[in-house]
């Protein structure tokens, strides 16, 4: 579509309609005809064209540390949505915003190319999670390199947020600029960019219901995701929801001698193992009462579905370093890390850490807890039910005190929807491949929100691997990975707004 033509979105559909039907009629509608047909592989030679220059951009934003969760690195953080907001505008946004929340900035970006054509909400993160341990990196976090890997022949390139989120959000950015470049933005795009999604996205619910009218849209587009590998493509369906606490044990009112007391007093950290060791039996079934009892369950059907996806369990294995998975029983590893429920000890501390040994019997002892939840499971009950059975199993001995960290909601996505339908046909014009639909182990609690307060679905169209360490040390992003999603998000958005034309 021309970029600045007095024609209206509906006229210009109409006209190649009248083209159709008349091929003898004037310049000007061949014109517009001759631009549909050729705007993907002008788009696809801008991206070529440019593609050092994207790779550059994109390391000068993973130099930013802007860690949310560390409230030393506020300014970065800030810093992070000020390169956002001014890429965006570069991009060819009509208005791009730094927005102050109550926690860290939201960027909202936009550019409105016809009133009414459809609107795409594409929704990212800025912020990264803390490097930490610093010592098993190869390379500075903050100082992006390229190097090459098993899985990534052609390159990666090495950071803390190249895969989750900076590079998949900057594939959008420059997706944008290559449409917006080529006149061939068939959409209206707006930009809602966070930097909280790391610990919670705690201010994005409130700026969602404050700014509903701004963020209309017909659907939300997140690359916040992985491919099940580069040369099978996949569409994310699912995430698991989460329920997060915090546990403390207290024992005795003052560390002790572990030898005059030892034996006579309940350790906080023996008894706190315990109390994590029953939580699952010798099924790796939870235990908490009531825990299983909205989980959907799928039907044999639905399970052979899964069944089919690739997955290689040795290649697996041999990535981790183990020697054996371990899960529930009766469910493949595809199944537990997806369409089941999990729970997990993410830390657990107290007593003498230091060098060498001190003879103490503690007072205290803490662990941080995740649990995984699956459609129908709700996080606020299941954070309810655990608390009241980690409180009724602890012997006398100790006080236990649970608390409530961030949750969020599971989510079940369509794959019957012109949304689905153009994020499968845009993956299938580049990886030449139909992608699969799966559902994903991990949580961006937002998106269930979207549902709630903008009424809108999702399409979690991601481009990364799941052996890209997000969250670990050496956590990257292959080039590959990073070029296929701006060569496939125009197809998005040249799709869509076919199918909502029908
Ligand atoms: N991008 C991830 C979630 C993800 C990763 C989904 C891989 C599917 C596949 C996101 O940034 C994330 O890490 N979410 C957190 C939850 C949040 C509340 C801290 C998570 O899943 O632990
Ligand atoms: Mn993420
Ligand atoms: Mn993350």
């Amino acid at each position: 579509m021309k970029r600045n033509s007095t024609k209206s979105y509906r006229d210009i559909c109409n006209a190649s309609i009248i083209i159709l039907e008349a091929p003898q009629t004037t310049g000007r509608f061949y014109y517009i005809r001759a631009t549909q047909k050729n705007d993907m592989e002008k788009v696809q030679s801008y991206i070529e064209d440019n593609k050092d220059r994207f790779l550059d951009e994109l390391i000068e934003f993973l130099k930013i540390p802007s860690i949310s969760a560390d409230s030393e690195y506020k300014a970065e953080v800030v810093k992070g949505a000020e390169f956002v907001r001014d890429m965006l505008l570069k991009a060819g946004a009509d208005t791009a915003k730094v927005e102050n929340t109550a926690g860290h900035p939201i960027v909202f970006g936009e550019r409105i190319v016809d009133p009414e054509a459809p609107t795409v909400l594409v929704y990212g993160h800025y912020d990264v999670q803390p490097p930490d341990p610093l010592e098993l990196w190869e390379s500075p976090p903050f100082k992006p390199v390229i190097k090459k890997t098993k899985l990534h022949p052609d390159g990666a390139v090495f950071a803390r947020g190249a895969c989750d989120d900076k590079g998949q959000v900057y594939m959008h950015i420059k997706a944008f600029e290559a449409m917006e470049a080529t006149n061939s933005l068939t959409c209206n795009v707006k930009f809602m960019i966070e930097g909280e999604e790391e610990v919670g996205s705690n201010s994005l619910a409130p700026y969602m219901r404050e700014n509903k009218e701004k963020l209309q849209a017909d659907v939300i587009l997140v690359s916040d995701t992985a491919i099940i590998a580069n040369d099978t493509p996949s569409i994310s369906v699912g995430l698991r929801g989460l329920s997060y606490v915090q546990v403390k044990v207290t024992g005795p009112n003052r560390d002790l001698h572990s030898g005059v007391y030892g034996g006579a007093v309940g350790n906080p950290i023996n008894v706190l193992a315990e109390m994590i060791d029953s939580l699952m039996d010798e099924n790796h079934r939870i235990t908490i009462p009531g825990f299983y009892d909205d989980v959907q369950e799928l039907d044999a059907e639905e399970r052979q579905k899964i069944a089919e996806i690739p997955f290689d369990e040795e290649a697996y294995k041999n990535d981790l370093g183990i020697d054996a998975v371990r899960g529930e029983k009766g469910y493949s590893t595809i199944e537990r890390t997806s369409i089941r429920p999990t729970l997990d000890v993410n830390g657990i501390w107290g007593g003498y850490i230091k060098e060498g040994a001190k003879t103490v019997l503690p007072s205290e002892a803490y662990a941080k807890i995740s649990m995984r939840l699956v459609p129908n499971q709700n996080s606020d009950k299941i954070t309810q039910l655990f608390k009241d059975h980690f409180i009724s199993i602890a012997p006398d001995s100790v006080k236990v005190e649970v608390e409530p960290h961030h949750g969020g909601e599971p989510v079940l996505l369509p794959t019957d929807s012109d949304e689905y339908r153009a994020a499968h046909e845009a993956m299938k014009s580049t990886f030449g491949k139909d992608p699969i639909p799966e559902r994903g182990g991990g949580s961006i609690p937002i998106v269930s929100l979207f549902e709630e307060i903008l009424d809108r679905k999702t399409i979690l169209m991601g481009f990364g691997l799941d052996s890209d360490s997000i969250h670990s040390p050496n956590e990257h992003f292959g080039l590959f990975n990073f070029y296929k999603g701006i060569s496939t998000i125009p197809y998005f958005f040249h799709h869509y707004s076919e199918f909502k034309k029908q």
